[in-house]
């Protein structure tokens, strides 16, 4: 990929990304329907790519997604209940098995479920519920030939982990450009995250067909609201950024014995909103229950950060609504996120990344 200093011309539309029928092969991959402590007895309306599903637990608890519209008069069952390991339409009562199967009629079988079920059924989707979160897959694809993306630090020993939801505006490229974005920290996050230092930033890039990571050379800077505590030796700080397509970016931060990790993962719910589920890791060299006591400090501390992001992104999209044929441009600072979108599109029209576009090299910007 050539960088000038200015790259012109990207196309500011991502709404077809994030629409059902518009979104073709990026429909051939996991993303999260909702977190596993949300999906208890009562099934769950979802809305993933601006279509409605729906998730339960079936048979020994285990969660399921399917179309939220029954196959006999298309009553959202969503709605229903769960009752003998069956979601029942609330309209005329069928049940649906976990695999989207009609088990259940009543008004063939009365109260009695047979054994054999009927030839009916819905479409359901591929779930696996892993590191504490419900993924479904949407495409048509066999699913066992895309892993799921797993939390690298989830229940490890000496880690704490939590997650945190938050709708943004935007769909999959904006919302995953800003979570690898270096140089908004400075005008959004400024006093809270990080100071704009006039500050000269060295990283190499790496793009390849479906990843893109960003490796900063360390630096002693000061980063988050309590420096003093949280690298009080003033340790250079690793950092890295990673992106897996089509929807999952991994930020880490690392200095000494201590940690932080986001992991970001965008569930577009329709063309102009997404759910951001980010795993938050982390680790101090400290006793666990100072730092489990310290777990309300860093919620309030990301959530806050999490604000300024919702609200930069829902200027970024009145922005180009008001002038949707409008073309952006980019800088070197950009390159990630240029390599991002070629990626997406890429795997939107099944076609292979461009040679150009992987490479591997510097990438040097100011902040
Ligand atoms: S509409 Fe669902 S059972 Fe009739
Ligand atoms: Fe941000």
């Amino acid at each position: 990929m050539n960088f000038p200093a200015i790259i012109a011309s990207i196309n500011s539309d991502e709404t077809s990304l994030c629409q059902w029928d518009e979104a073709l092969g990026l429909l051939e991959g996991w993303y999260i329907a909702c977190l596993s402590t949300n999906l208890k007895k009562k099934p769950k309306a979802i809305k993933l790519f601006g279509r409605n599903l729906v998730a339960f637990r079936g048979k020994n608890n285990q969660a399921s997604v399917m179309v939220d519209q029954c196959a006999h008069r298309g009553a959202q069952l969503s709605k229903g209940k769960v009752q003998n390991d069956c979601l029942h339409c609330p309209y005329h009562g069928w049940g649906y098995d976990s695999e989207g199967k009609v088990a259940h009629i009543p008004s063939i079988d009365g109260s009695k479920p047979p054994k054999q079920g009927h030839a009916f059924r819905q479409r359901s989707f591929a779930t696996r519920e892993v590191d504490g979160a419900i993924w479904v897959y949407l495409g048509d694809k066999d699913p066992a030939d895309t892993p799921v993306y797993r939390m690298p630090y989830f229940d490890k020993p000496g880690f704490v982990s939590y997650y945190m939801t938050g709708v943004y505006a935007g769909g999959l490229s904006s919302i995953v450009q800003i979570n690898m974005d270096v140089s908004h920290t400075v005008f959004v996050h400024g006093k809270l995250f990080r100071n704009s230092a006039d500050r000269l930033v060295k990283s190499t890039i790496e793009v390849t067909d479906r990843e893109v990571e960003v490796i900063y050379e360390p630096v002693v800077e000061k980063l988050g609201a309590a420096p003093w505590l949280t690298n009080p030796k003033k340790l250079p700080i690793n950092h890295s950024d990673r992106y897996f397509a089509p929807n999952v970016t991994q930020v880490d931060y690392h200095w000494g014995d201590s940690s932080f990790q986001f992991v970001s993962v965008v569930s577009p719910i329709d063309r102009d909103s997404s759910i951001l589920y980010t795993c938050i890791s982390y680790r101090l060299p400290i006793p666990k229950l100072a730092l489990k006591a310290m777990q309300p400090l860093v919620k309030g501390y990301k959530k806050a950060v999490n604000r300024q992001d919702i609200a930069v992104m829902k200027h970024q999209l009145a922005g180009i609504r008001g002038w949707p044929t409008t073309k952006q441009n980019s800088v070197k600072a950009d390159m990630a996120h240029v390599a991002i979108d070629k990626i997406l599109s890429a795997q939107q029209y099944g076609i292979e990344l461009a040679e150009q576009v992987k490479c591997k090299r510097e990438m040097n910007f100011y902040i």
